[in-house]
């Protein structure tokens, strides 16, 4: 990754955080953009500028993050409602419609954007694309015990299927709930609502990485400067 890429990371993340006021609850994201947003949200606490924050965090990768900053970790258990969420996406359409989950955290990242009141994505301008599925594939986390019926049934819809492993590693990839990705190259998607409802048809398939009319505002850093888009 360039050194332009990775400033392009922050600013958009850091722009995102001007949107947090003290006493919210935040959803923390998960990645090499979110993290950028998790580490402004630190120093805001360190020094005063914001307070009372509590945070959910994605994964357990930005968990680890948040409490190395001191960011008080909370459940859906005492905070049910989020503020605002800020994570990266894989791809972004035009319709703010993402793609998410290279990272691995889809399902919690699922979970925290479904309970968010704002769900801002943040990421730099190579994540855009016109339809979903031309440079990334779809997500799917699947429990191990059904990985052959869920992968010939992701063939049956058009995809290549690949088992994630762990990088350079040979292993499989294990999510934080402990279960399988399949990664689904597929051709771009015509139809994103009608490839999420059918994907979501096979048992065994937990969740898949269509973000669909989630997002509240996309972030996006250009070499221009920034871009703020909003749901319409
Ligand atoms: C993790 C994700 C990430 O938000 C997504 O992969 C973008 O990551 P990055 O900011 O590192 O490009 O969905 O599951």
């Amino acid at each position: 990754m360039t050194a332009d890429i990775t400033e392009l990371k922050r600013q958009a993340a850091e722009k995102a955080v001007e949107f947090i006021q003290s006493g919210m609850v935040v959803g923390l994201g998960t990645g090499s953009t979110a993290v950028h947003a998790v580490r402004a949200i630190g120093r805001l606490l360190q020094s005063g500028a914001l307070k009372n924050i509590v945070a959910i965090p994605t994964s357990e990768e930005t968990a680890h993050e948040a409490e190395s900053l001191q960011i008080p970790l909370v459940t859906f258990d005492t905070h049910p409602g989020i503020d605002i969420t800020i994570d990266g996406a894989d791809e972004i359409a035009l319709n703010l419609d993402v793609t998410k989950g290279l990272g691995g955290a889809l399902l919690r990242e699922k979970i925290v954007a479904a309970s968010s009141r704002r769900f801002i994505i943040v990421a730099d301008h190579t994540k855009r694309v016109t339809q979903l599925g031309s440079k990334a594939p779809v997500p799917v986390e699947v429990i191990p015990f059904a990985e052959r019926p869920v992968a010939d049934y992701l063939r049956s819809l058009g995809a290549r299927v690949e088992k994630r492993l762990e990088k350079g590693g040979e292993r499989p990839f294990i999510t934080d709930e402990n279960n399988i990705i399949l990664d689904c190259y597929l051709p771009p998607i015509q139809n994103p609502q009608q490839l999420a409802a059918a994907i979501r048809q096979q048992p065994g398939v937990v969740e898949h990485g269509l973000f669909l009319h989630m997002a509240t505002d996309a972030i996006l850093a250009t070499p221009g400067g920034i871009e703020h888009l909003t749901r319409s």
